[in-house]
Parts: C-alpha cells; sequence; structure tokens
C-alpha cells in the first residue's frame, strides 16, 4: 500500500528517496513519484510504471535537490494513472508553491473540495490527498510548521503526510493520524519515512511518530508536538531494519522461496522455546493469563484464518471460549465486551489499519489485556500491545502470505498449551509429547514440500478452469479458506472453500465436471464423514483432489485424485496441509503467467480502511 519517504540535507537527496521507494515497492502500488526543491522551484517527476522507471526518468531529466519527497500509491480515490500519482502540487503545475504526499483516506474530502474549489482552486486529480494540498496552500501563512498543524485540523480520516514549500527550501513538515510514518534522525539532516526499512543504509536512528503528532524536519533540527499541540520529545531508537528482501537464489518468485523457507522460519519461531510458560509472551503474562476466561482475536485476510484454525486448538485443548472476529467487522459491529477477555490480534505487518482500530476498539470497551501475534517487532500493533509474541519469518515480500501464516500457526499453537497450562489442562507427559512434535515442524514441512512435482501436474489442470471448491472438516476448514483465498489472489480462479458438512446445504449445486474439489483429508476422527462428502462430489461428476495422510486407503481412481501427505500429525496437521495448497495455487498461477508477487489490485501491507 502507499508509501512516503522524504528528506532534508545538505547533499543530493534523489539517491535516497528512490532507495527509499524501492524498499517500500514490496507494500504493493499503482503509481510512483518524486518531488524536490530545486533552484527555487518545485520540480516533480511521477509514473504508472515501476520504481525504476521512475528513476531512470529522473536522472533522464537531471533531477538532483536536497529538500524532497516521494510516493508509491496504491489507488483507493481516482484511478491508476499519472495525474492521480503524488506528489501533488497547489495551486497548480507551473507556479507549485506547495508540494506533498499522503497516505490513508480523507473522508471528508468532498466537503473540502467544494470549499476550495469555490476559493478557486481547480483540481487536477481525482484524489483525495489533492484538497489537503490546495488546503495547506490555501492556509499557508509563510511558516509551514504553524500552517500545517492548523490544516490537519480540518482533515476527517486517517492520514500520513509530508510535505514542503518553495518558500522554505530546507524544511519539510509531517503529520500522522491512523497511518503510520516515523522520523529518521541523520548528522545534520532528516528524513521521514513510512517505516524505518525505507531508510535502511540512510539512518537507524528512528522516531515513531504516535497519533496526533506533527512533525517539522529542519536540517539540524527536529521538532514535534502533539495531538494538542504541546512540544514533545520522543525517544529515538537504534532500529536495525531489515535493508529488504534477500536474493531469490534459485527460486522464480519470493512467493516461491518464501513457501520453502517454511521449515526454518518455522525452526526460527520456535527458537529457545524449551518449555511451556507464560513468559514466553512477555513480562505479566502469567498474570494476565490467570485473570481471562476467553478469548477475542481480532484479524484480517490470512492473518484471520490463523485466528480461526487458533479457536479450534485453544477450545479443544485448553477448554477457553474463543471468539474470532474479521477485525473491519468487528469495529463497528456492537458486540458484548468482558473485562475478563484476553483480546488477541494477528498480524503479519503489525500495520494493518482494520486491525489496530479493532484492537482500540477493544479497548475503548474495557478490554485491557491485549496480546499480538506479529513478524515486525518494530510495529505499531506490537508498540500498542501489552504482551507479544514476535514470530521471525522474516520479510515476506510476496503479497500473498505463506511463511507468516505457517509461523503465526506454530505462535498460537504455543499460546494453546500456554493457556491449557495455566488452566491446569496440560499434564508434563502431554507438554513434552506437544513439544517434541513442534520442534519436529521443519522435517515434517520439508517433507511436504518434497511433494512439488506431484503438486505442479495437478496444477496444469487447475490453470484451465474458472472455479474451485475447497473443504475441509473440523481443524482443516480453516485452511480450506486459506488455501482458497491463495488460489484466488494470486490465479484469479474463483475459488471458495467449505466445511464439507456444509456441502449439501448449497454448495453442492455448483458440482459439475467441470469444476475441481480440493479435499483436505487428514486421518483424523472426521475422515470417515468426509469421505461420505467426498462421494457427493463424485456422484455429480465433479473432480476431486484430494490431499490425504501417508497411511490413509483413499486411493487415486476415476475423477479421483489423490496426493500423500508423508505423516499424519495430529493437531498441527494444518500446519502441513496448508504448506501443500500454497504450492497449489503458486503453480498454477505460474501455469496461467500471472504477476504472482504482485497480484493484481492487491497491497501487501493495508495500511488504509
Ligand atoms: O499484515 P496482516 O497480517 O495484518 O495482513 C492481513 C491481510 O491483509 C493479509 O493476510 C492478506 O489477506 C494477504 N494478502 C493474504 O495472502
Amino acid at each position: 500500500m502507499c508509501g512516503i519517504v522524504g528528506a532534508v540535507a545538505q547533499r543530493n537527496i534523489t539517491p535516497i528517496l528512490v532507495e527509499g521507494l524501492k524498499r517500500l515497492e514490496y507494500r504493493g502500488y499503482d503509481s510512483c513519484g518524486v518531488a524536490l526543491h530545486v533552484d527555487g522551484k518545485l520540480q516533480r517527476s511521477r509514473s504508472t510504471a515501476r520504481v525504476a522507471e521512475l528513476e531512470s526518468q529522473i536522472n533522464e531529466a537531471g533531477m538532483q535537490g536536497f529538500t524532497g519527497i516521494a510516493h508509491t500509491r496504491w489507488a483507493t480515490h481516482g484511478a491508476p494513472a499519472s495525474h492521480n500519482a503524488h506528489p501533488h502540487f497547489s495551486p497548480n503545475e507551473a507556479n507549485a508553491r506547495i508540494a506533498l504526499v499522503h497516505n490513508g483516506i480523507i473522508e471528508n474530502h468532498d466537503e473540502l473540495r467544494a470549499e476550495l474549489s469555490a476559493l478557486g482552486y481547480v483540481f487536477q486529480s481525482q484524489t483525495d490527498t489533492e484538497v489537503i494540498a490546495h488546503l495547506v496552500d490555501h492556509m499557508y501563512s509563510g511558516d509551514l510548521f504553524e500552517t500545517v498543524k492548523l490544516a490537519v485540523k480540518r482533515l476527517h480520516g486517517a492520514y500520513a503526510i509530508a510535505v514542503f514549500s518553495r518558500e522554505e527550501p530546507h524544511r519539510v513538515v509531517a503529520a500522522r493520524q491512523g497511518s503510520p510514518l516515523i522520523v529518521g534522525v541523520g548528522k545534520g539532516e532528516n528524513f521521514v519515512a513510512s517505516d524505518a526499512m525505507a531508510l535502511a543504509g540512510t539512518t537507524d536512528q528512528i522516531i515513531y511518530l504516535e497519533e496526533g503528532d506533527v512533525v517539522d524536519l529542519q536540517l539540524g533540527k527536529c521538532w514535534i508536538v502533539d495531538v494538542d499541540g504541546r512540544s514533545v520529545e520522543r525517544e529515538v531508537k537504534t532500529v536495525h531494519a531489515h535493508t529488504g528482501a534477500a536474493e531469490l537464489g534459485p527460486y522464480r518468485h519470493y512467493m516461491q522461496k518464501e513457501i520453502f523457507e517454511q521449515p526454518r522460519v518455522i525452526g526460527d519461531t520456535l527458537e529457545g522455546v524449551t518449555g511451556i510458560m507464560p513468559e514466553l509472551f512477555g513480562d505479566g503474562a502469567a498474570r494476565v493469563f490467570k485473570e481471562i476466561d476467553r478469548v477475542l482475536i481480532l484479524a484480517c485476510g490470512t492473518s484471520y484464518y490463523a485466528g480461526l484454525t487458533a479457536k479450534y486448538w485453544i477450545e479443544s485443548v485448553a477448554k477457553v471460549p474463543v471468539a474470532v472476529e474479521i477485525a473491519s467487522e468487528y469495529r463497528y459491529r456492537d458486540t458484548v465486551p468482558h473485562p475478563k477477555t484476553l483480546v488477541v490480534t494477528i498480524t503479519q505487518s503489525g500495520e494493518t489499519a482494520d486491525t489496530l482500530a479493532a484492537l482500540k476498539h477493544a479497548r475503548s470497551l474495557g478490554m485491557v489485556h491485549t496480546l499480538t501475534i506479529c513478524n515486525v517487532a518494530t510495529s505499531a500493533m506490537v508498540r500498542e500491545c501489552a504482551l507479544a509474541y514476535i514470530t521471525r519469518a522474516g520479510v515476506e515480500v510476496g503479497v500473498a502470505s505463506t511463511k507468516a501464516f505457517t509461523t503465526q500457526l506454530a505462535a498460537l499453537f504455543l499460546l494453546t498449551l500456554t493457556l491449557a497450562q495455566v488452566n491446569g489442562h496440560l499434564s508434563d507427559e502431554q507438554e513434552a509429547t506437544y513439544l517434541k512434535q513442534m520442534r519436529h515442524l521443519p522435517v515434517a514441512i520439508a517433507a511436504v514440500l518434497a511433494l512439488e512435482p506431484q503438486i505442479i501436474a495437478w496444477a496444469d489442470d487447475f490453470a484451465r478452469k474458472d472455479n474451485a471448491l475447497f473443504l475441509g472438516r473440523g481443524i482443516h476448514y480453516p485452511i480450506a479458506l486459506e488455501g482458497a483465498l491463495k488460489l484466488k489472489e494470486i490465479s484469479y480462479i474463483h475459488a471458495e472453500a467449505y466445511p464439507a458438512g456444509e456441502l449439501k446445504h448449497g454448495p453442492l449445486a455448483l458440482v459439475t465436471d467441470e469444476m475441481p474439489v480440493v479435499t483436505i483429508a487428514p486421518n483424523d476422527a472426521l475422515l470417515e464423514k468426509l469421505k461420505s462428502n467426498m462421494q457427493e462430489v463424485r456422484a455429480r461428476g465433479g473432480q476431486l483432489y484430494v490431499f490425504a495422510d501417508v497411511d490413509s486407503r483413499i486411493t487415486s481412481g476415476d475423477g479421483l485424485h489423490v496426493i500423500r501427505l508423508p505423516e499424519h500429525y495430529g493437531l498441527l496437521s494444518p500446519i502441513l496441509h496448508v504448506a501443500a495448497l500454497q504450492l497449489l495455487a503458486y503453480h498454477t498461477a505460474l501455469a496461467k503467467g500471472t504477476d504472482v508477487d504482485k497480484p493484481r489490485n492487491l497491497a501487501k501491507s493495508v495500511t488504509v480502511e
């Protein structure tokens, strides 16, 4: 999703801005741009192609400057077109005084647009952002910091902005409310960005701005005021951000690489876990886990499916009731809060706007015990929650989440065992058995990944289909949902998932010999029931693609294709089965020739509502 970089320095900042944009590319974007202060004028370059293309444009134009801002845009208001790309100028291109970039959504943009149009501003774009540029220009008093402090009071919605003026050559002013923004402190130079990774290699001295902060960046000065306009000191942290995605190595796409990294990153996530203890989740977890009598999980997308899997685990092993809510729904729903709830957010990025807002909503209802399962230790979510388990998936570049999901599951299984222990439902013997199984996970998942050649053969069939159904039962129903999501995200094949018992209540009407039906069929207590559901599909001519377990008696036959996973893995079986489904989605997309790592219309980090 959108990314911001800005800089004030005494050297040419173009390479820093471009490099910052490249580091933000993983979030997904459809256009990009840079604006610089050049010889008393504002100059900009924008593109609907990749950042590398923008870089060539900038180099050809010989653009250089000491002060500037840059942006990757993921369209919300207005099509992905050059005239909608940021930075936006005001009052107009020929006489630009203000340049501005923005992440987020301004909800009262229509009202502001009408007001500014009446004042004579002519809009060049369909974006909500352009209203902020004109608003700042209209209110401009010769002091950009004072102007922005007043201007943001007129904005409703979520924003992170960075702005500079032709009339103040060594100054960038930035502000945030609801969208992340950090400041990078250098020696005699200062920077602003959406995340610390954008500034890796430039500075590791990072300030995380808080909600409502406005910051004045000058050469040797960084001045912050809070939401009430009071001058505040924010802690400067040393952050060793990843310098970006690792090399692809032998892989064709980051998604494929990330699927194959799962044995290692699951091992990393569980490293150091020698026994089950609440402290794994942070200081004070023992007290909190004793106090709570239910769990509320808030998450979106793939992380939500991790939450659904955890519900099955926690209720069956720890005997604690669990509700799982889609974050974007929860925040607007009337619910019945309960103070003894452990609110668990699950998020790879830690910056998902809906999940952050849902957490705040839960807290506003009096639920103060918060825990996050998150992959980014420096993210807003980790800062917001009292307790945390940091998964160690490493940077995930592919928009379709894979290794983040399985490491979330590993962490959630640890949470399950911990709650079971606190509630007296985990004997020492059970603890030892589960821990042994968890330690063996990297080997078990590697064995599933070795099935890739068989899965490739299936993918060729899938690539010719327009629709697919995914069936699972019990703990594998959320895995069926995740398998369908993976397939639709990257291959654009319409895919739906059902608990297999639901088939006869409606979706069976869709089954013909053109409908591939992926069935997750481990050797568990529900297998016999599932076999009946499979018969229902076969009787209607549906083509079954079954992921069974090694000792299963399901065998390939007419319209029945079977791949056996190497071992049955009990409660942890979802972690193995999902790896097979990830490969199926990946190879189907590959066969269709889609942009696997950057699927159309999607962004990696969803920082707007
Ligand atoms: O960063 P988060 O885990 O909070 O992201 C949540 C979803 O946006 C994310 O899982 C999304 O559904 C992925 N594209 C799924 O592959």
